[in-house]
């Protein structure tokens, strides 16, 4: 506006004398224009952030709720940080100002284009839609590649991250291997990978710019011969239409410009809306309410009540899972009847399905044939955040948090500090912890200022804090030495006592003290009984595998 009143102001008006007024106006004009511009940012700044702040919510909530064995054991840990790296960057910055630069230059080609044709002839529209016409003809064929190669860099950004991320984890593995050579190879080879695609997608933008600059000329020189010659206009037109014609270039070529990048912002943002989409784990009930209870605060809602469990009793009847669709049953036909507060010591070879079966009964599956009752209630009717907060899971991994000790122990600040230290004090660790600090000693990342043992004792401490009937051990005690093992043994008998315990062991000294024991093979109960009657029965497996363990132990003596 303020360039068509300099050309009205110079070349129409005779009394150019009364500049006050004159600047007066172009002044309003400016001002207009930056209030415009930064109401327009503002607009922008905040449903850029609404959008982002609502995407990345959806994507981490999803990604919280969704299935272990459907989702993360397929998806690779590098694809999932890709997208919560790159894409949700891509939507956090440049979605919003990327779309809305383009409609902005988009804008202003189009006002370009009416400037032009007042300042010559309606004759100019037919260049103006040649023009046009050619341009985006070309952005659409170079969009065809274009598109394919941005998903392409986008899929080989993924092994870049894993093979980089795996490297830093497992430094001490790589190096105890001497396979430092092999690691930077497999690192060097993503590159490789991801380098093709982004050196590819580098040429093809090049390719698109020089045909838009091949483009310019057929309306440029056209347009000044058809002014020059046969309209013949006065100089301030001239001017006003040169200037136009060099803004319509530099708009339509950086508006296909940004077309092009707000087309690949789509695809990131497409990427993080199917992990917004996730679908979640089977046996969650009311989903919806909770991410909207969620949203306003930053505690979850408690989902234990009085009325269930009210004991530890487990029946299962025919139980039979594969892993997925396409695989053999994993078990393949379990029944047992486990009453409230026992102690039961499950042992089988490698691979009996063991783990598997403890994975059943915290619905770790969508789908199991048979039933589960825990307390009476079919587990996969019951909400999985219930049926899982009603449960303690001990795995032989402890997840160790880099936080205080107190947030490790009781993260929901459930328990009192009295209650904590109580713990801490029964699994003998507080000698250990205890410091200026108190329980606001900090834990290093993965626990690495514990022993491996340390970690399991914690764990265990964690899980008496939670007070439930049911308490699954996976290999809990494995790194545990023979003093420790006592403890355990101990807090089995004193602070489990009200509660049903499946241990898995693979040392049998640490089932001892259970009294029913599950021998387990190929998926199937191989035996199952009272501890007692087991090891006097010679025919018995466990009286079998208790012989060979002593034997083994005493030439180890
Ligand atoms: N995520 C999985 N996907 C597919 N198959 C699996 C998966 N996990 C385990 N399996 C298969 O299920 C079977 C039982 O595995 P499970 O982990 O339950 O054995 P386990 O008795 O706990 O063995 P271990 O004593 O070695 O821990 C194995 O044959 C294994 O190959
Ligand atoms: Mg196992």
């Amino acid at each position: 506006m303020n360039n068509l009143f300099l050309q009205y102001w110079t070349t129409e008006n005779e009394d150019v004398r009364d500049i006050k007024s004159y600047l007066l106006i172009s002044l309003l004009i400016s001002v207009g224009g930056t209030l415009s511009t930064i109401y327009r940012n503002y607009r922008i700044l905040m449903g850029n952030a609404r959008v982002s702040l609502e995407v990345s919510y959806l994507m981490s909530f999803r990604l919280l709720h969704a299935s272990v064995n459907s989702f993360f054991d397929r998806v690779p840990m590098g694809r999932i940080l890709n997208r919560f790296i790159k894409d949700l960057n891509s939507v956090d910055w440049d979605l919003g100002y990327g779309s809305s630069f383009a409609l902005m230059v988009l804008f202003n080609a189009l006002f370009d284009i009416v400037i032009s044709v007042y300042a010559s002839t309606f004759h100019m529209l037919l260049f103006v839609f040649l023009y046009t016409f050619l341009t985006f003809k070309m952005q659409r064929k170079f969009m065809m590649l274009n598109r394919e190669i941005t998903r392409l860099k986008g899929i080989t950004t993924s092994p870049m991250v894993q093979c980089f991320s795996e490297g830093v984890s497992g430094i001490t593995n790589i190096r105890a291997f001497g396979q430092q050579a092999y690691t930077l190879r497999q690192y060097i080879g993503s590159i490789d990978e991801f380098q093709k695609n982004s050196m590819i997608g580098d040429a093809l933008i090049r390719w698109f710019q020089l045909r838009l600059v091949f483009c310019n000329v057929l309306i440029f020189i056209p347009s000044i011969f058809l002014n020059i010659f046969f309209i013949r206009s006065d100089a301030g037109r001239f001017s006003i239409l040169m200037r136009y014609l060099i803004l319509l270039l530099t708009d339509v070529s950086e508006f296909m410009d940004e077309y092009s990048k707000t087309e690949n912002r789509f695809v990131s943002f497409e990427r993080c809306i199917f992990f917004a989409n996730l679908a979640p784990e089977a046996g969650y009930k009311n989903l919806d309410a909770l991410e909207a209870k969620l949203r306003h605060s930053s505690r979850p809602p408690s989902v234990k009540s009085d009325v269930w469990p009210s004991s530890g009793k487990l029946v299962i009847k025919n139980l039979k899972v594969k892993y997925r669709p396409n695989l053999n049953y994993v078990l393949k036909g379990i029944s047992l009847k486990i009453p409230h507060g026992s102690k039961v010591g499950i042992v089988g070879r490698t691979g009996a399905g063991k783990s598997t079966l403890i994975s059943c009964l915290y619905c770790h599956f969508d789908f199991y044939e048979g039933s589960i009752m825990y307390d009476g209630q079919e587990v996969s009717q019951t909400d999985l955040k219930k049926l899982r907060a009603n449960i303690t899971i001990i795995p032989q991994e402890p997840y160790i948090f880099h936080d205080t000790i107190r947030n490790n122990l009781d993260p929901l600040k459930k328990a009192t500090d009295e209650e904590v230290v109580s713990m801490l004090k029964e699994v003998e660790l507080w000698a250990k912890l205890d410091n200026e600090l108190g329980l606001e000693g900090l834990i290093e990342q993965g626990g690495s200022n514990l022993s491996q043992g340390e970690k399991q004792l914690l764990c265990l401490a964690r899980a008496l804090l939670q007070k439930n009937k049911l308490v699954l051990m996976d290999e809990a005690t494995a790194n545990i030495d023979s003093q420790n093992e006592q403890i355990i043994q101990r807090l089995l008998k004193e602070k489990f006592e009200d509660c049903t315990v499946l241990m898995i062991a693979h040392r049998l000294n640490t089932i001892m003290d259970c009294e029913y024991i599950l021998v387990m093979d190929g998926g199937l109960v191989l035996e199952y009984g009272k501890i007692k009657e087991l090891r006097t029965n010679p025919a018995s497996h466990f009286a079998q595998m208790l012989s060979r363990f002593d034997e083994l132990q005493d030439n180890l003596k």
